[in-house]
């Protein structure tokens, strides 16, 4: 296979950047950031139109970053009311069910408009104001992007929970934000089987202030309890709301939303994106990357409860007009055809998605590809990890039919959009890299060790951005020393991306995944430290470590190593309810994939944890474990390597 793949001629003479205009238009973001910033920050409509564009400091114990900070602007006014005029008629967003029996709706910007200003007059009607934090609980339905919307035209902050999550990590997110509402459903049906949401947050209200309202959509029809006085029906309230809602005024530094992350200790961190910065990345972006033309059907396979589906299923596409596709199912239900089944029905142009699920896909046939008209697709994208050779070529091969150019876009929770991209119609693609920044993103390969920076092209480190841009995340809610020591102490006057990567002899970035103690698990984020507490919480553990190691599908699973109380039995039934334990403490996706007993895990002598050692042993190279004599105990190795649970 080539290792570089330029977009067809065709494809460049349409798309909105070619290489020429890529390289000048970086350089300028570069050289006179507030120039090039202040063109691209009218691409959203302000009320008041800032005059200042970037004030931003990364310095340790002053890190203070501002963007257009004196202009004030409405989201919502900007994802819809802006287009009405010109595009009342057209479709916002096209809903796909989970159940392909059921229709799908095609929901028009007038209707949004109507829907969302409807959401928002409930909640006001509920005391919500500007400022107030609401939970989203949601399946992917409409209404999901309704709350969103809602709360930004009413300048309320959301904050999405994965409908995924345990009733615990629900529970954390509505304490630690403070919320006075939560919004979700009777159930979210997902592959066929059904989350009961309902259920799950009765259960975590149990643990938050009595005062929290809770505002149920009735979707599914299933029979929940109801707490009169607490308990709203969402849809009856908005069938007799009033359609008008003036848009909220807000600072362009006022937060729009927080989404809770993993980081590499302790609890999930809670991430603040605020308005105007945020909205002029994420529509920048979306409409660049993706090389999104009006018209284009655009479909991110991502949920809203993860950072993609904010910016690239509401967000982007809806600031710029998009028709953007929103699915409520997984990719394999009914069958392994069901994305490309959706993408011939809606006649998708722009598709993108996770390598976890096109490893998935591919490893049931390229029948299911096969048997659907895949002639819309102009683009295809990945997200969330680095793209394997087979997986990109496969995607390359049989979905965009060689014909498609693939962007692999690297970012994260925490930079709001794309930082390390193709363009497609200027950066020719080599599969596995990210290839080159956005405009605006200054990446700096650092020594990890001595944190020198490198300035060989051809260069390996980790991966630090040097200075600002509009999309970056402003503070973790409530507590800006930790976003600080969490983002800016590593390396003196960087942001720390937590990421390795390596630049190659033509400026091309690679990813090479995260050097600190967050995994990735099918795209999705988790803490070992948030596995390891959930273990020891159960009565039969007395310490347990959780590493990463190479999966097949999931790019990696979780491999835990488990101590257990003097006299417990290590069982086969003890395995299995700890699983179980894992999945009710945080979600399914925390669930372990291996766990090993260990009599004793390998510690310094001043009791910390060798995690290197115990990765190499997940991993299932433990010829060359390094340097193991600073070990209180170096026996313990030899019993873990004994046995290890990954022999592949
Ligand atoms: C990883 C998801 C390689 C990376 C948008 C990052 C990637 C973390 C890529 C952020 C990519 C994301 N190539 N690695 N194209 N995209 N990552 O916050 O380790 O859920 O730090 O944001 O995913 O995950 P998050």
């Amino acid at each position: 296979m080539p290792d570089i793949y330029p977009a067809s001629d065709e494809f460049v003479a349409n798309a909105h950047v070619d290489s020429a205009k890529y390289e000048e238009m970086y350089a300028a973001s570069i050289s006179d950031p507030d120039t090039f910033w202040g063109e691209h920050g009218k691409r959203i409509d302000w009320i008041k139109p800032f005059t200042k564009v970037k004030n931003a400091t990364f310095e340790l114990g002053k890190v203070d970053i501002k963007w257009f900070e004196d202009g004030t602007l409405n989201v919502s006014a900007n994802c819809i009311d802006r287009h009405i005029a010109k595009r009342g008629d057209q479709t916002a967003i096209i809903w796909e069910p989970d159940d392909p029996k059921t229709p799908s709706q095609h929901i028009t910007y007038r209707e949004l408009l109507e829907n969302t200003s409807r959401m928002a007059n409930v909640l006001k009607a509920q005391g919500i104001e500007k400022g107030d934090r609401v939970i989203i609980y949601l399946p992917m339905i409409p209404e999901a992007a309704y709350a969103m919307l809602a709360c930004a035209r009413i300048g309320a902050i959301h904050s999405i929970v994965f409908a995924g999550f345990s009733p615990d990590a629900l529970a954390d997110r509505i304490n630690g934000s403070g919320a006075k509402a939560v919004i979700t459903a009777d159930s979210a049906p997902r592959g066929g089987r059904r989350t009961p949401l309902k259920t799950n947050t009765d259960k975590a209200l149990q643990h938050c202030s009595d005062k929290v309202k809770c505002l149920v959509v009735k979707h599914t029809g299933d029979q929940t309890t109801w707490v009169s006085g607490r308990d709203i029906d969402l849809r009856a309230e908005m069938a007799s709301a009033s359609t008008d809602c003036p848009p909220t005024e807000v600072g362009a530094e006022d937060p729009l939303f927080i989404l809770y992350t993993s980081g590499s200790t302790g609890k999930p961190k809670g991430v603040v994106h605020t308005s105007g910065g945020y909205l002029v990345y994420a529509s920048m972006t979306q409409q660049m990357t993706f090389d999104y033309h009006d018209g284009d059907v655009f479909w991110c396979t991502a949920d809203v409860g993860w950072v993609t589906g904010h910016s690239y299923i509401v967000y982007g596409p809806l600031a710029n007009g998009a028709t953007t596709l929103m699915f409520e199912g997984v990719p394999t239900y009914p069958d392994a055809g069901r994305f490309w089944e959706v993408c011939a029905k809606h006649k998708v142009n722009q598709f993108y998605t996770a390598p976890t699920a096109i490893r998935a896909l591919m490893g049931q046939g390229t029948e299911w590809v096969e048997k659907h008209d895949l002639s819309s697709l102009k683009l295809l994208g990945s997200v969330g990890e680095p793209i394997n050779p087979e997986a990109w070529n496969w995607y390359n091969t049989h979905v965009g039919k060689g014909r498609c150019p693939i962007v692999d876009t690297f970012w994260q929770t925490e930079t709001g959009g794309h930082m390390i991209t193709s363009l497609p119609g200027a950066i020719p693609n080599k599969p596995g890299s990210a290839t080159k920044p956005f405009f605006g993103v200054q990446p700096e390969v650092l020594d990890a060790a001595t944190a020198e920076v490198q300035t060989r092209t051809a260069a390996e480190g980790v991966l630090c951005i040097k200075d600002s841009w509009p999309g970056q995340m402003r503070t973790l809610w409530g507590d800006h020393a930790r976003f600080e020591e969490a983002y800016f102490s590593q390396y003196k006057g960087y942001y720390f991306t937590g990421d390795g990567c390596r630049r190659d002899e033509d400026g091309y970035y690679w990813i090479t995944g995260r050097v600190d103690d967050v995994i990735n698990v099918s795209g999705h984020r988790m803490g070992t430290a948030e596995v390891e507490s959930a273990l020891v919480a159960h009565e039969a553990v007395a310490e347990a470590a959780v590493v990463g190691y190479p999966h097949d599908i999931k790019g990696q699973g979780i491999y835990a190593y488990v101590t257990l109380m003097n006299g417990v039995e290590p069982t086969d039934d003890l395995r299995k309810e700890l699983v179980k334990w894992v999945r009710a403490e945080i979600g399914p996706i925390a669930s372990p994939d291996l766990i090993q007993w260990a009599p004793g895990l390998p510690k310094t002598r001043s009791g910390k944890i060798m995690r290197r050692i115990l990765r190499k042993i997940a991993e299932n190279d433990y010829g060359a474990l390094g340097d193991i004599s600073t070990l209180a105990e170096p026996a313990v190795v030899d019993d873990l390597i004994e046995n290890r649970m990954n022999r592949a």
